[in-house]
């Protein structure tokens, strides 16, 4: 009892911490409190800041058809200013005169949007379908991102309000988004994966305001599922005229020891008043609280007060460095610990506080070695990486903090210890996680520059706006210890002529006048000899380094000759594809093939084999790309693509709607190379791994290979009891595997052995038919904040309680309470239910559905499921 308690006190705790964070903002702390006033002459100098969540209560509609003749072009003239502050060389000028737009009905305030639809940020207005969207190719997904989508909201300022500057702070809304108060274009921003700031505060007024934004969507405008909307946080911000800029701090450690850190910080303050100021700026250093992130205990160190005048409209900077004493360092997990510090920024005048600004960061040395690869704080790190899409399974591309959350810890519990944000800025949320728990972050932006890989894509926007995306994705980021490296391209169609050398090293350059961080890109085709290659700080091979498809020719010799002062990575590895739980006979003797008919691919079930041994034409399997990495060992580690499975490019069977890439499925299932990971990575678990499932009943007396994922060196199978053989680990190989197995039902049986000594054992059962739903909660405590969610998963199991393996039975989810069923999901790439479905059939055994609790929900919440001739199942949740 006691021990239930805790853990669910442990929980409740969780979830405050996680409830917290999916608040706070990424830099500034979130205070609606006032400070007193003077008198009311004084009000300017009276507030601090305030960043208010704006997700609530939207009104939404989606246009197939163009309602309101914009276009980014009509609007472009008014867009681009908002890019000012992350341009150095000519500012925009907004043009004179009335923008576009200011008569379309929907900018308006009188317009009657009740008949819209009413809804929550973040929103991803696509992911509910339906499937097959026309002219939507299945590399997007197949789901009806297209279109124009209008969001309104009423915003009320009060009069005190006006005095302040008010920002709108995007997060990323896809895409090129148009923003209008009250009737009036304020601004935007065409790429959906950036985050941007409006200032709202020449259109404001006392009273209610009008928001409406507008956002366009065009068909191959991406090579996989971009989602549509606005799809991260949105936040209103209030200001004194005198405060932190945008991004204002930067903190940087460029000495790093036990015994002492430096730490430098620069702090722009803007004055947007019609008054110069006397200010003071003053930062103090604290430890961040390991589950809030917010300054805790005593200052660790002080940047002493400076006072400075800033003149009505201009930017300060004040730029000062202080020492840490023994300090704590950031580090990844599970060898080092992501501590943080939270330097605590104030803006006064006199001695009224005007803003209040909390920075967290980290303390950390990095060091890319061309010969040892990574060092982080002195200790060799080998990057076990994977690349991850945007999306979250069938929550689409919606932000959600638990989601990611959840996400990052399946992918630690495989060993991941470094991420890449393929190929875009990722929310703001995903770096706080990745600071927090450990993880190193390959922070990239583009996939295209000036060449196209889709029509639409940015290519078409390139040469306006690479620049103040570039700048605003680097301020925003470049505070947080997880960003290790810039990734400025993936697989650039011209990486390989002198103009992609020279738009690589224009990119290079604007990285490198805002941090002293390496810049890599992601090479599939050029060579160390080549111009961009020259360019990079770090070498970034997709595929390259392991031989391409069936080749085993490698260009890790070619580039660490050609550059060999420069770190090498694989930025993108494997590509190899599979289906969980389904398996294809016969199985290759390679240690990797290319998917097809006949080589672990079944194109009308549009499935691939799970042994793990299949890949792309481009790809290789794990073990063929453990080889590689093994043989060269200068080489730092890997970007698996990818982590999880995700909506779009269904490679190889296009008429699917999600990806065959992940180790994960895209329901959060682990596939049987999850466990393959894990034996390398966590090399120190003791673990052991059987595949296929036992239960074939068409296959009795048919040869079915039995391989073992393990971290021992050894391993004896027993086929119902009966030794097939005791195997070493051979020199490059990574797996365990009796090939002549022939099937009888039963039980197979490993004891595996390491370094001579019995390590890790696995079983795997012949099961019976359907007999039970089994339902089992990720959390059952969690927080009643519109945001949180549990991740319910039913398996269907036999009467034993083991899961039936190819139960591919209907489950049907209901809810009592104050919950909600977001979505279910199988990890089927080939099933076309919808997402907000509540029925769908279970999938290699299980299906999952994702419940959120309402805001301001307490209490408990009743999750069933029912499926024809089996008993329902229920958990209760507790939301609060
Ligand atoms: C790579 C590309 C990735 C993804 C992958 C699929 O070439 O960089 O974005 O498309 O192929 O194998």
């Amino acid at each position: 009892m006691a021990n239930t308690s805790l853990i669910r006190y442990r929980a409740y705790a969780l979830l405050i911490v996680s409830l917290l964070l999916s608040v706070l903002p990424q830099y500034a702390t979130a205070r609606a409190v006032r400070e007193p006033r003077e008198d009311a002459s004084n009000a300017l100098a009276s507030a601090t800041r305030e960043r208010i969540d704006l997700n609530p209560d939207w009104r939404f509609s989606r246009f197939t058809t163009n309602p309101d003749s914009l276009s980014y072009n009509t609007l472009k003239n008014w867009i681009l200013p908002s890019a000012n502050n992350f341009i150095s060389g000519t500012k925009h000028e907004r043009p004179s005169g009335t923008p576009p737009g200011n008569d379309v009905q929907y900018v308006k305030a009188d317009f009657d949007d009740s008949a819209w639809e009413a809804l929550n940020l973040p929103h991803d207005w696509a992911v509910k379908g339906p499937f097959n969207a026309p002219g939507i190719s299945g590399g997007m997904g197949r789901l009806p991102s297209n279109g124009v989508g209008w969001y309104r909201k009423k915003v009320t300022l009060a009069k005190e309000d006006l005095e302040k500057t008010i920002y709108l702070d995007i997060d990323g809304a896809m895409s090129y988004s148009a923003v209008w108060l009250n009737g009036n274009l304020v601004g935007g921003w065409p790429y959906g994966y950036n985050s941007f700031r409006l200032d709202l505060t020449p259109y404001a007024k006392e009273g209610a305001n009008q928001l409406a934004i507008r956002l366009d969507n065009a068909v191959d405008s991406s090579r996989w599922y971009p989602g549509a909307g606005i799809y991260r946080n949105v936040w209103l911000v209030k200001v004194n005229p005198v405060h932190v800029r945008q991004y204002g701090t930067y903190v940087t450690t460029p000495k790093v020891s036990a015994q002492s850190a430096t730490v430098n910080l620069a702090v722009e303050v803007d004055n947007t008043g019609n008054a110069s100021q006397q200010i003071n700026v003053a930062t103090e250093i604290h430890l961040a609280d390991a589950a809030t992130g917010r300054p805790t205990g005593q200052a660790v160190a002080t940047f002493p007060a400076k006072s400075i005048s800033i003149a009505k409209g201009a930017t300060q900077s004040v730029n000062d460095s202080v020492a840490i004493n023994n300090p704590q360092l950031w580090g990844p997990a599970p060898t080092q610990k992501p501590n943080l510090y939270v330097a605590v920024t104030t803006i006064s005048i006199g001695n009224i506080t005007v803003d209040t600004y909390e920075t967290r960061f980290g303390v950390r040395s990095v060091t890319y070695d061309a010969n040892k690869g990574l060092l982080v704080n002195g200790e060799p790190v080998y990057v076990q990486g994977t690349c991850n899409h945007h999306d979250l399974g069938s929550l689409g591309a919606a932000f959600n903090t638990r989601a990611a959350e959840r996400q990052l810890q399946i992918l630690g519990e495989m060993g991941t210890n470094a991420l890449r944000t393929s190929h875009n800025p990722p929310a703001p949320e995903f770096l706080e996680l990745a600071d927090r728990l450990g993880f190193m972050v390959y922070d990239e932006i583009f996939d295209v520059w000036n060449t196209q890989k889709t029509k639409n894509d940015f290519h078409l926007i390139f040469a306006d706006w690479h620049e103040p995306d570039l700048r605003s994705f680097i301020r925003r980021d470049r505070n947080h210890p997880s960003v290790i490296a810039w990734g400025i391209g993936n697989e650039i169609p011209e990486q390989s002529s002198a103009a992609g050398g020279a738009t690589g090293k224009q990119l290079r350059d604007i990285v490198r006048s805002e941090d002293t961080r390496p810049v890599t890109a992601a090479l599939n085709s050029a060579s160390g000899t080549s111009v961009l290659a020259g360019v990079l700080d770090i070498e970034g091979l997709n595929y390259q380094g392991e031989g391409q498809g069936t080749s085993n020719s490698s260009a890790f010799p070619g580039f660490h000759s050609a550059q060999p002062n420069k770190m090498i990575w694989s930025s993108e590895s494997s590509s190899a594809i599979s289906t969980r739980g389904t398996y294809i006979f016969p199985v290759t003797s390679s240690n990797s093939a290319t998917v097809g008919t006949g080589s672990g691919g079944n194109s009308t079930a549009s499935q691939v084999s799970a042994y793990e041994l299949y890949a792309t034409s481009w790809g290789s399997s794990p073990d063929k790309v453990f080889t590689g990495q093994d043989r060269y060992d200068y080489v730092a580690g890997e970007f698996v693509w990818t982590g999880f499975d995700y909506i779009g490019e269904p490679t190889p069977y296009d008429s699917s709607r999600s990806s065959y890439f992940g180790i994960v499925d895209m329901a959060g299932f682990k596939k049987d190379r999850f466990y393959l990971y894990q034996s390398r990575w966590r090399a120190d678990l003791p673990m052991a791994h059987i595949l296929p499932h036992w239960t074939w009943p068409d296959r009795v007396g048919q040869v079915t290979p039995v391989h073992v994922f393990s971290s021992g060196d050894e391993a004896e199978l027993f086929v119902n009891g009966k030794s097939a053989g005791r195997k070493k680990k051979a020199e490059y190989t990574y797996r365990f595997r009796w090939d002549d197995v022939k099937y009888e039902a039963g039980e197979l049986h490993v004891v595996t052995y390491k370094a001579g000594k019995e390590w890790a054992t696995d079983t795997k059962k012949t099961v019976g038919a359907a007999a039970n739903l089994k339902i089992t909660a990720d959390r059952t405590d969690i927080a009643g904040d519109g945001y949180d969610l549990s991740f319910i998963t039913v398996a269907v199991v036999d009467a034993n309680g083991d899961v039936v393996p190819q139960a591919g039975n209907n489950v049907t989810f209901s809810i009592t309470g104050p919950g909600k069923i977001v979505s279910t999901d199988n990890g089927n790439p080939a099933d076309f239910t919808v997402f907000p479905s509540p029925s769908r059939k279970a999938f290699s055994g299980l299906v999952l559905s994702i419940v959120r609790a309402d805001a301001g929900a307490s209490g408990d919440i009743v999750v069933s499921a029912a499926s024809p001739g089996l008993p329902n199942a229920s958990i209760t949740l507790h939301a609060g």
